[in-house]
C-alpha cells in the first residue's frame, strides 16, 4: 500500500502505547516510508499551547473537549492531512477516540455532542462524500486499570488526567471499549498486560495483518 496511512495509539494513561510507537516507526522506515510521528493533543505549535491548557487547568468538560477538538482541527490541517496527501505513515499518539473516552467516558460528557464535533471538525476536502477523516488503523492498548496506576505510580508528577482515581480509568476504559465496539474494522486490540516484547509482537502482527508492513 503506497497511500497515506494514519494509525493512532491508544489506552488510559499508563497503559504502555508509547514505547510502542518508535519501533512501529522504525519498521515502516526500514520499508522506505516516510513516517511522521506526532501526538494528540498537541502537534503543532498552536495545538500544543491548548494542549498545556487542557492538561494543566480546571475546567468544565464541554471546555476540555471544544480544546481538544480545537488543537485537533489545527493538528489535521497543518500536518496529518498534508502528511496524507504525500503518501506519508502518520503515527499519532491518541486522537478523537481519547475524547469519547475520557471527556465521554471519563467525565461523563454528552456523546452526541462529541459525535457532532467529530463530524465537524474531521470533515476535510477530498474524501468521499459523506465520509470524515478516521484512522486507518487504532492500536488500543488495553490494560487494566489497577495495573495501569501500579506502572505510573511514582513515575512522574501527574497531570490532570493522571492524578484521577480509579474509577475514572474504568469509564475511560470502558468509553474505549464502546468505541471499538461501534467499529471493530478500524481497531486491533492490544493486550498490553504482557512483556514488552510480546506487545511489540502484536502491534507489529495487526499492521502486517493488514499488508502494510509487507
Ligand atoms: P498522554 O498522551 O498520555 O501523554 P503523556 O504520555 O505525555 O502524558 O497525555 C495526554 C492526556 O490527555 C491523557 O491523560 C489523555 C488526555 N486526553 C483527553 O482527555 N482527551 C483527548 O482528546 C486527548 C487526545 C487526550
Amino acid at each position: 500500500m503506497n497511500g497515506g496511512l494514519f494509525i493512532t495509539f491508544e489506552g488510559i494513561d499508563g497503559a504502555g502505547k508509547s514505547s510502542h510507537i518508535d519501533t512501529l516507526a522504525d519498521a515502516f522506515r526500514a520499508r522506505g516510508r516516510a513516517v511522521v510521528l506526532t501526538r494528540e493533543p498537541g502537534g503543532t505549535p498552536l495545538a500544543e499551547k491548548l494542549r498545556a491548557l487542557a492538561l494543566n487547568d480546571p475546567m468544565d468538560a464541554l471546555t476540555e473537549a471544544l480544546l481538544m477538538f480545537a488543537a485537533r482541527r489545527d493538528h489535521l490541517q497543518q500536518v496529518i492531512e498534508p502528511a496524507l496527501a504525500r503518501g506519508d505513515v502518520v503515527l499519532c499518539d491518541r486522537f478523537t477516540d481519547a475524547t469519547f473516552a475520557y471527556q465521554g467516558g471519563g467525565r461523563g460528557f454528552d456523546l452526541d455532542v462529541l459525535a457532532g464535533l467529530e463530524r465537524w471538525v474531521q470533515s476535510v476536502p477530498g474524501l468521499p462524500a459523506g465520509s470524515i477523516r478516521q484512522p486507518h488503523l487504532t492500536l488500543w492498548f488495553d490494560l487494566a486499570p489497577a495495573i495501569a496506576a501500579q506502572r505510573l505510580a511514582g513515575a512522574r508528577v501527574p497531570d490532570k488526567f493522571e492524578s484521577q482515581p480509579a474509577e475514572f480509568f474504568a469509564r475511560v476504559a470502558d468509553g474505549y471499549a464502546r468505541r471499538m465496539a461501534a467499529e471493530p474494522g478500524r481497531f486491533a486490540r492490544i493486550e498490553a498486560d504482557r512483556p514488552r516484547e510480546a506487545v511489540g509482537g502484536e502491534v507489529l502482527a495487526a499492521v502486517r495483518s493488514r499488508g502494510w508492513l509487507d
